[in-house]
């Protein structure tokens, strides 16, 4: 099966200024996938070659399967593109807005924009004046647009930058409902917790080179291993601190308890009780994790809940770039 997307070796340069350098990944269909990275890393770059307004300068990119620079045409066809800050007509009503861009589109029929203002949650609004929209009802409009024309994958620059809480949760729940329909998506960020609960893969770009990239469970599981390596090599010292976990875990009963029961369980490095919750960093990573359970469990203390204290796409983040963010 090919992949929605397939970025092959890229290059770009603006003159001198090595913008992209041999970044190379795949998107999976169905797929809602996570572009990370500093500003200025190369991602708006990489996403304008997809979306077929840049050569690029080396390398291949295609889009369910057909190559961007050898059929820009049916790449458009297959391709909704939200570009970042774009400009949207002000003085038109939300309708207008969708029926012209159908026209110009080619799409046909009024029940096209009746099912895209269903879907983005604008029915109700139809009659307002673009120009008074929140922010966050601009974007849905926007969103809105591009899925005019049904494309199979879309590709959203940085969707959620300017949006308040409650509009970036909205922006989520329509980013699974567009994935619950079949469609690929790729959208860009420079902040993980924006992305950690609705990504099912990721690649995080650094200076134009790609750092890591593929499913978020399986760059766990490869760190998970990495770490475990290390610490079998380095047995007869004390485990590095990049090594150690911190978990949060809510028990029964008094929290200063489970705190004194915690530090006599294996591995146990630091237990600090904060809101309730105890912290406790372990020497190590899930078999600990599962013991200091066993231990609290055994020694009567009821434990409700244990989660890491950063999520799995933080601690990726912070692993594979190593502090070298700027
Ligand atoms: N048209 C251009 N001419 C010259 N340099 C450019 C051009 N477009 C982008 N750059 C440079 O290329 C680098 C990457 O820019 P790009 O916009 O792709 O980064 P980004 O990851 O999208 O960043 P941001 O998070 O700020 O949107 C930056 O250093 C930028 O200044
Ligand atoms: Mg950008």
């Amino acid at each position: 099966m090919t992949a929605a997307i397939r970025v092959r070796h890229l290059w770009h340069r603006f003159g001198a200024f090595e913008v992209l350098r041999d970044v190379s990944f795949e998107v999976g269909r169905g797929e809602i996938f996570g572009f990370i990275g500093p500003n200025g890393a190369g991602k708006t770059t990489t996403i304008r070659v997809m979306a077929t307004l840049l050569e690029p300068t080396a390398g291949r990119v295609e889009i369910e399967g057909v190559d961007v620079t050898l059929d820009p045409d049916s790449v458009r066809r297959a391709l909704g593109y939200m570009p970042d800050h774009a400009g949207i007509y002000e003085r038109v009503t939300v309708r207008e807005y969708l029926e012209f861009f159908a026209d110009a589109y080619g799409v046909k029929g009024a029940s096209v924009v009746d099912a895209v203002l269903e879907l983005t949650d604008l029915g109700r609004i139809t009659d307002k004046v673009v120009a008074t929209m929140s922010k966050g009802q601009k974007q849905r409009l926007q969103l809105a647009r591009i899925l005019l024309h049904d494309p199979s994958v879309l590709i959203l620059d940085e969707p959620a930058s300017d949006l308040d809480p409650r509009a970036r949760i909205e922006m989520r729940n329509l980013l699974m409902e567009l994935r619950s329909l079949g469609k690929t998506i790729l959208l860009s960020s420079h902040i993980l917790t924006e992305l950690s609960d609705v990504c099912t893969s990721v690649a995080i770009l650094e200076r134009g080179q790609i750092v890591v990239a593929g499913p978020i469970a399986d760059i766990a599981a490869r760190f998970e291993a990495q770490r475990a390596g290390v610490a079998v090599g380095a047995a007869h010292t004390e485990a590095a601190p990049r090594d150690r976990r911190r978990v949060k875990l809510r028990t029964l009963g008094a929290p200063e308890a489970a705190a004194d029961a915690s530090r006599a369980a294996a591995g146990v490095v630091d237990v600090e009780v904060s809101g309730g919750l105890l912290l406790v960093t372990l020497a190590g990573g899930d078999a600990l994790v599962a013991g200091l359970v066993e231990h609290l469990v055994r020694s009567g203390v009821g434990v409700v809940g244990v989660e890491q204290e950063r999520n799995e796409l933080e601690r990726i983040f912070l692993e594979a770039t190593k502090g070298d963010m700027h």
